[in-house]
């Protein structure tokens, strides 16, 4: 046997394909499709800490690469392939103020808004793209809410490959609109939502025969898996207690969870982190399905229930809507990786209104740590589960921010300066009020004296 295959998740099949296949489901069950290692053949440090070094002798590009570093971990890259645009130098950084608003004596932010293209997708590009270089793709595709089509065009233009992008018409902030635009590639505007461009797309590429990026694909979710390595790492390779992440399509979990388990069973770490998967209220698909008693059940998932919650959905006609455009999804399609994730780590999900969300947004923001709404829906779900006592108020926790703060600047700006009135006329849909801790901008005339007076004022105030 090769060193890395795909196989089947679904135990029952466990088909086994060779790496250089594409395949975006498996072809027997229709089941989603892992990365596997022999890691007998795989040569591994004795610890964890000696993982990720910045000068492995892979060369060139590899070097500055953040997620190429930890590529031990993922060796179904041949070594002249690896992709990558200098993704993954991103920090984890204790966020003290922060941790005060959620209740928590240590709270760390794992800022992957710091990435080239400004998103944790860049993680993950870097794996597929390795791919699509090995397998010979010229063409790739994806639907977006907005960030996975940022880093796919960047990731595109930089290989020299065509990108072909399936956004939701009105779906998408206008940060991650521009880039993809900018960075050259065909843009299409479907009239519909996210779950939408996602069944369009996978039709597409089959029938034309294009390389598809989404999280459906496996080699991506292997690159997002370092995004949990560089995490232990700031940690000195200390577990932490939880992970809390927004849930949107549902990679990021599965990934996170893949990443401690392979760690785990390999004996580079004693323990396992628990994994808090965040909905917002207005996608709240996960959390409604494992609320109602959903598990992974060692792969034996209940299909007839999932069926029914989508069937529910079509009858009712009830869309994703949430302020959080990037996780406006009702369809997530790494579902069952998700559960297998949470089963894994004795995982949590909840979902939290819009309102939560962005007011945590501003409170990350006073940390000098600037992220989109979705990205915030992990320090707003922190705070509900302190609450509920869920997480122990002792507890060393990371939220992963996703998204930089200038992917949706309109959201930011509604918030600290809108009056209530226009607040409602933009985001009235998702229940949102103007709130104590908006930062208005301060109108003054062109005049010294009166210029001195307002910053006065405001000092007096403090
Ligand atoms: N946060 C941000 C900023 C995202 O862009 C996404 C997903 C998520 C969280 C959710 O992550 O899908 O792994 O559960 N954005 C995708 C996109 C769907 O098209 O950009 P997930």
């Amino acid at each position: 046997m090769e060193v890395a295959y795909q196989k089947c998740i679904n135990p029952v099949c466990g088909a086994t394909f060779g790496i250089e296949e594409i395949l975006p489901a498996c072809p027997k069950c229709g089941e989603l499709l892992d990365v596997t290692y022999d890691w007998d053949k795989v040569e591994l440090p004795a610890k964890a800490a000696d993982l990720g070094a910045f000068t492995k002798p892979s060369g060139g590009f590899c070097r500055v690469s953040g997620v190429w570093r930890f590529g031990q971990m993922m060796p179904f890259a041949s070594e002249g392939k690896r992709a990558t645009i200098g993704e993954g130098h991103t920090q984890l950084r204790p966020a003290p103020r922060v941790a005060d608003y959620v209740g928590l004596k240590n709270l760390h932010l794992q800022y992957e808004g710091l990435n080239p293209s400004g998103s944790f997708k860049d993680n993950g590009m870097a794996g597929a793209f390795t791919h699509a270089k090995m397998v010979g793709a010229k063409v790739v595709a994806c639907a977006s809410t907005g960030n996975t089509s940022a880093s796919m065009a960047a990731f595109a233009a930089n290989t020299g490959m065509a990108g072909i992008i399936f956004i939701g018409d009105g779906k998408v902030a206008y940060g991650k609109l521009s880039q993809a635009l900018d960075y050259g590639a065909m843009t299409l505007l479907i009239k519909g939502d996210f779950d939408d461009a996602m069944a369009r797309v996978q039709e597409v590429c089959k029938s034309e025969g294009i390389y598809l990026v989404n999280s459906v694909n496996p080699f991506r979710l292997e690159g997002q898996k370092t995004i949990m390595y560089r995490v232990l790492e700031g940690f000195d390779w200390n577990i932490p207690d939880w992970i809390v992440v927004p849930g949107g399509n549902l990679g990021n979990s599965s990934a996170f969870g893949k990443a401690f388990y392979e760690l785990y069973d390999l004996g580079l770490i004693a323990k396992m982190p628990r994994i808090a998967v965040i909905n917002s209220e207005g996608a709240p698909t996960l959390n409604n399905l494992v609320r109602s008693g959903l598990k992974w059940n060692g792969g034996t998932v209940d299909d007839a229930m999932i069926g029914a919650y989508y069937r529910g959905l079509d009858e009712r006609n009830e869309r994703a809507n949430t302020i959080a455009s990037a996780i406006e999804i009702n369809r997530p399609v790494n579902l069952k990786k998700c559960l297998r994730a949470i089963e894994k780590t004795e995982g949590v999900v909840r979902a939290v209104s819009d309102q939560q969300i962005i007011d945590a947004k501003a409170w990350i923001a006073r940390e000098g740590l600037g992220c989109e709404p979705a990205s915030a829906a992990s320090v707003a779900g922190t705070k509900a589960l302190v609450e509920e006592g869920i997480i122990d108020r002792d507890a060393t926790v990371a939220c992963i921010l996703t998204g930089h703060q200038l992917k949706d600047p309109h959201a930011t700006v509604a918030y600290h300066s809108y009056s209530e009135e226009d607040l409602k006329a933009d985001y009235g849909q998702y229940g949102i009020s103007t709130s104590e801790y908006a930062n208005k901008p301060v109108p003054v005339a062109n005049d010294l004296g009166q210029i001195i007076d307002a910053i006065r004022a405001k000092a007096a105030k403090n």
